[in-house]
C-alpha cells in the first residue's frame, strides 16, 4: 500500500476566493512543471464550477503562465459537437482555450465529431500514451464532483470503475447527454497533484460521506480518486463544507 500524504482540504468562502486560490496554485504548479520538464500538462474539468478559475486563467494570469509550453487536456468530454453548449471543450474554449495565445497544437480536445463513441476514446487513448510515457501523467488534474458523487465521466457503480488496463473509455451516464468519453482512475491518478473544485449547498451531504471517511468508490466514484503522487487537494467553498 503506497504511503499516502493526508489529502489537502481547503476551505473558501465563496467560489470566486476558491477559484483565485486554485489559479494561484495551478500557476505555481506550473511553474514547476517548466523548470523540470520544459513543459506543463493540464486536465480540464467540465462541468459549471471551473468556469470562474479558467477565467482568471485567461485573465489574471495572461502575462504570467508560459503558454507556449503548456498542453490542455481533457478529463471527460460529452459525446457532442465541440459547438455544442454542452461540449465541455466549448465551455474551456469560451472561457479560456480562445482568450490565450495557446498555440494550437498545444490544445488537445477529446474528439467527438469525427468517431462513434468507442473510436473516440481509442484515438484519445493513443494521444495520451503519445504524450505520457513514463508512470507521471499530468502535472495538473481539475476535477470536480457532482451531487450523487461522481467525477469526470466516472459515475456511482459503472463497469470503467474497475477500469484497470484503458486509460479513456466510452461510457453511458444516468444524466444527460448520456454518452460521454472518460479518464480512467489510472490515469487520473498519475498526476504531480489533483484538484478537485466543489462548490454549492448541493454538494454538502456528498461532502460529508467522502472526506476522510472510507467510502466506497464504487458508491462514491470521486474516492477512487488517490493520486500516487499523494497530492490530493479538495477545493471547497463554505456552503459544500457546511457539513464537515
Ligand atoms: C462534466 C464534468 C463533471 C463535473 C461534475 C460537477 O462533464 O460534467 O466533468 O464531472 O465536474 O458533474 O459539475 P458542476 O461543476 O457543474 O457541478
Amino acid at each position: 500500500m503506497e504511503h499516502r500524504l493526508k489529502d489537502e482540504i481547503k476551505k473558501f468562502a465563496d467560489l470566486d476566493e476558491l477559484s483565485r486560490s486554485a489559479a494561484k496554485n495551478i500557476f505555481e504548479e506550473m511553474k514547476k512543471a517548466v523548470a523540470r520538464d520544459g513543459r506543463f500538462s493540464i486536465a480540464l474539468s467540465g462541468g459549471h464550477t471551473p468556469a470562474a478559475l479558467y477565467h482568471i486563467l485567461a485573465t489574471v494570469y495572461y502575462d504570467l503562465i508560459n503558454w507556449d509550453l503548456t498542453h490542455v487536456y481533457f478529463g471527460d468530454e460529452r459525446f457532442v459537437s465541440h459547438a455544442d453548449p454542452r461540449s465541455n471543450f466549448k465551455m474551456a474554449k469560451d472561457v479560456l482555450l480562445s482568450l490565450i495565445p495557446l498555440p494550437e497544437g498545444n490544445i488537445h480536445p477529446i474528439p467527438t465529431d469525427r468517431f462513434g463513441p468507442e473510436e473516440s476514446a481509442i484515438e484519445y487513448e493513443q494521444i495520451l500514451r503519445k504524450a505520457f510515457a513514463g508512470n507521471t501523467a499530468f502535472d495538473v488534474v481539475l476535477l470536480g464532483m457532482g451531487v450523487e458523487g461522481h467525477t469526470a465521466s466516472l459515475f456511482p457503480e459503472s463497469p470503467a470503475l474497475d477500469e484497470n488496463k484503458r486509460w479513456v473509455v466510452a461510457v453511458d451516464v444516468p444524466v444527460l447527454p448520456s454518452k460521454r468519453i472518460t479518464l480512467t482512475f489510472d490515469i487520473l491518478n498519475r498526476s504531480r497533484a489533483t484538484f478537485i473544485l466543489v462548490a454549492g449547498k448541493d454538494k454538502a451531504d456528498t461532502i460529508r460521506g467522502v472526506i476522510g471517511t472510507d467510502a466506497d468508490y464504487h458508491t462514491f466514484p470521486v474516492k477512487g480518486i488517490r493520486p500516487s503522487s499523494g497530492r490530493l487537494n479538495w477545493y471547497l467553498d463554505a456552503e459544500a463544507a457546511s457539513l464537515l
